[in-house]
């Protein structure tokens, strides 16, 4: 597939955009500074905080998962069965557990990621969600694939 080209720029913090590439939806969202100290705080329930089983380019192998660590670049699709997650960013959150500290949760069987798509201990899916390759031209577009 070819790659797919992104216009960020009316992006709102907080806000997801959805596209897709090669027949898989990915997931664009502005994280707020807010949102960005919940990943360290949530870091003790993770699975794979460091993504160390997961596939993702050298230029997400950071504790944001991004380049640019506002930005979420991400295959929005489980990686128990293949369920799409519902982007749930609000907290606190009486379904999710007084931890819930915003995030992605699969309606399927129940796994829970946060907001860098990184699984929770002790739910179906194994696997963070995936980085795709992307680049950036310019701040405000990103190029998918
Ligand atoms: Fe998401 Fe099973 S497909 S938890």
């Amino acid at each position: 597939g070819a790659p797919v080209t992104v216009d960020i720029s009316k992006l709102q913090e907080g806000q997801l955009l959805i596209t897709t590439w090669r027949g898989s939806p990915v997931w664009i969202v502005r994280r707020s500074a807010e949102m960005l100290n919940n990943l360290k705080a949530v870091e003790g329930q993770l699975r794979d905080p460091e993504s160390q089983e997961e596939q993702q380019p050298v230029y997400a192998q950071n504790e944001f998962r991004s380049v640019n660590p506002e930005i979420l670049v991400m295959i929005g699709r489980c990686t128990h069965l293949g369920c799409s997650p519902s982007y749930r960013p609000d907290y606190p959150a009486q379904d999710l557990g007084a931890d819930w500290k915003g995030g992605f949760f699969c309606p399927c069987h129940g796994s829970k990621f946060d907001l860098a798509g990184r699984v929770y201990k002790s739910v179906p899916a194994p696997l963070n969600m995936p980085v795709p390759p992307h680049r950036y031209e310019g701040d405000t577009t990103i190029v998918v694939g």
